[in-house]
């Protein structure tokens, strides 16, 4: 199953100028904590703005051109037979965006994890409008900075 991990502002920031609109090395460690041992989905962009692959996961890289394989990098050029294949299995991928991967992926995601940045970032990427009524809402835990939630979408996915 997908699900959504990302950090946003009250605005839906989630980009500027290729990273993220704020320094939260928190933020970070509890994506790395989350997402350890997982599988994970991107978009080339961010995954290009990586220094390299995350260790200990594999990631799923969405482009229409090729990209350089390992064993822990997947190139996936056909997203929606990717979905396909796994929207209702029990291997939990994480959707870890960018904007494009997140809009393309919220109607298959029965999950999302967010970080609620506090305050208001200069942006150049937002995260897609949702219908946050279609979700179940928990506070998981507050850092300083940012308060982390989970979402869990109420009904069967399409
Ligand atoms: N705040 C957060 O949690 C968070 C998380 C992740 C990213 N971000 C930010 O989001 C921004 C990047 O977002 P973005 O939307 O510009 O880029 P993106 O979603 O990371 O990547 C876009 C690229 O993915 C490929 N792609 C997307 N859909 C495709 C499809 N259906 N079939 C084939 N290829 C597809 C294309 O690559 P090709 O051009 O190679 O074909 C496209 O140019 C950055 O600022 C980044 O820092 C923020």
């Amino acid at each position: 199953m997908f699900k959504i991990i990302v950090a946003l502002d009250s605005d839906l920031a989630i980009g500027y100028q290729g990273w993220m609109p704020w320094d939260l090395p928190e933020d970070l460690q509890h994506f790395k904590d989350t997402t350890d041992g997982s599988n994970l989905l991107m978009g080339s962009t961010t995954f290009m703005g990586l220094k390299r692959p995350l260790p200990n996961r594999k990631t799923y890289v969405v482009s229409s051109k090729p990209v350089a394989e390992s064993e822990n990098v997947v190139w996936v050029s056909d997203l929606t037979t990717f979905i396909n294949k796994h929207k209702n299995s029990d291997t939990d991928i994480f959707v870890c965006g960018g904007a494009s991967i997140y809009k393309q992926l919220l109607p298959y995601t029965k999950e999302m994890i967010i970080s609620l940045v506090n305050g208001k970032h200069k942006s150049d990427t937002l995260f897609p409008s949702f219908e946050a009524e279609l979700f179940d809402k928990q506070l998981i835990k507050t850092y300083v900075d940012f308060k982390v939630f989970r979402y869990i979408r109420k009904g069967e996915i399409a």
